[in-house]
């Protein structure tokens, strides 16, 4: 976190959002990917990549180990042949939570890693305990020194991982120092995201040994040889959901294309449940809004397939303007309601008890002048600024450009009235 930024959106609010609009790569499947290109030592091409400040942070830090990456339009080529560092720069590092997956990658392709501690979104402990205890299991010695990880494998050797809980990012780490293990690993308790099925899809197209992924048991045999791939990546589900729920809540009609549906069965019925007519079609999803959104009975987020965490504070915005009371229940992160304040200053309804938001829908909200403390609430503060009457201000952006490709230009694509301001002081 504590990304400081001086640009914020202007949103004037009360236009439908109406268009098509074709999805981005998936920002939590291309990370990991690019972590898993150190790997090989080969060349791979990862196609439709976003321009995200994540995605840009992880090209530095590959550059400073040693690759060569080219970013070309949405095409990131990497040339890992020439890594020569196994030591994640430290500053890079605090930027974003996801440079913790550099870890299995590294250690395959080098034997040792060095990282200090990971930074990330404001959500919470966010420990990376899990990750620890697998790699562990995979004949990795890890000493804390300073602030700095020392992580060192004489050799990987293959066995059962029971994770404690499904962590997306502790199984992508396995998956990845798998590779390189001798003999076979399996996944018990694996997280289950179509991220994972994609990372071990972007592996196999490397020549990995890897099956399961998406199921209770992920198996990895080691040490097969690499060779250089083409890849391209699912389409990002958050940025689909993200639009869905502000076209719900603005009587919007939008048609996404090059969607994958079946990857997004809580979020459609949520907007189903709520009086949006949903259609999924092989590659596209369309939704025609009601007049008012109905409340819908309790949601909770869980891992895969349940409903995503990446998704709670838009589902949230959304709910403020439905009729009648929604209860949420956020089980995976502590610490994400940190948008309940400022859908609160709109004049939203929502009280938090424990880990539940009682959203009671309100007839309107009013354009406020708002701070986006996290990635997700940054976009929640911008659906509830297009629904609400008169002019609403997002400020520090910055977090939402982690995440989304210039909000802005999508959004306006589609009818919403919103600008990117940059403040000189
Ligand atoms: C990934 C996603 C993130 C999403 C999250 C949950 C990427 C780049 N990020 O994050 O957008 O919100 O999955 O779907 O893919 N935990 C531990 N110990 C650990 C690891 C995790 O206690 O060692 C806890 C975390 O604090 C959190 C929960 O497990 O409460 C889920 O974390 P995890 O699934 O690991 O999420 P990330 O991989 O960090």
């Amino acid at each position: 976190g504590g990304v400081v930024c001086l640009e914020s959106y202007h949103i004037s609010g009360g236009n439908t959002l109406e268009g098509e609009y074709r999805l981005q790569g998936a920002k939590n499947a291309v990370l990991p990917i690019l972590a898993a290109t150190i790997i090989s030592g080969r060349t791979s091409r990862i196609e439709k990549c976003p321009h995200l400040s994540d995605i840009r942070t992880m090209v530095s830090i590959l550059r400073e180990m040693g690759c060569n990456v080219s970013w070309d339009g949405s095409e990131i080529l990497v040339d890992s042949s020439p890594v020569n560092s196994y030591r994640i720069p430290q500053k890079l590092m605090k930027e974003i939570r996801s440079s913790v997956f550099l870890m299995g990658p590294t250690l395959a392709r080098c034997g040792q890693v060095i990282l200090s501690d990971p930074g990330g979104c404001a959500i919470g402990k966010r420990p990376i305990d899990i990750h620890l205890t697998a790699l562990r299991l995979l004949g990795v010695e890890i000493k804390e020194k300073d602030g700095l990880l020392e992580c060192k494998a004489r050799r990987l050797k293959g066995t059962t991982i029971p994770l404690s809980f499904p962590s997306v990012g502790a199984t992508e780490n396995v998956m990845m120092a798998a590779v390189m293990a001798e003999g076979e690993t399996r996944i018990l308790n694996p997280a289950k995201e179509p991220e994972i099925i994609d990372l071990q899809n972007y592996l196999v197209s490397c020549g990995a040994q890897i099956s399961g992924a998406g199921s209770d048991e992920i198996r990895i045999t080691g040490g097969s040889p690499l060779r250089e791939t083409e890849y391209k990546p699912i389409p990002d589900r958050i940025e689909a959901g993200t639009l869905l729920a502000a076209a719900a809540v603005t009587r919007g009609k939008i048609l996404l294309k090059e969607a994958v549906p079946g990857h997004m069965d809580s979020i459609l019925n949520w907007l189903g449940e709520a009086g949006c007519k949903v259609q999924r079609g092989g590659d596209f999803i369309y939704l025609e809004a009601p007049d008012r959104l109905g409340a819908v009975r309790p949601i909770e987020t869980q891992p895969y397939p349940g409903f995503p965490t990446d998704m709670q504070s838009q589902l949230m915005a959304a709910m403020c303007l439905a009729k009648g009371t929604t209860e949420i229940t956020e089980s995976i992160f502590e610490n994400r309601f940190k948008h309940v304040s400022e859908l609160n200053k709109m004049g939203a309804d929502i009280q938090v008890i424990e880990r539940t938001a009682i959203v009671k829908g309100v007839e309107r909200l009013a354009g406020k002048r708002v701070t986006a403390a996290d990635l997700r609430g940054g976009a929640a503060l911008v659906i509830a600024g297009l629904a609400a009457e008169g002019n609403t201000i997002v400020e520090n952006i910055g977090q939402i450009d982690r995440g989304y490709d210039r909000l802005e230009d999508i959004l306006k694509s589609l009818g919403g009235q919103i600008e990117r301001v940059s403040h000189t002081d």
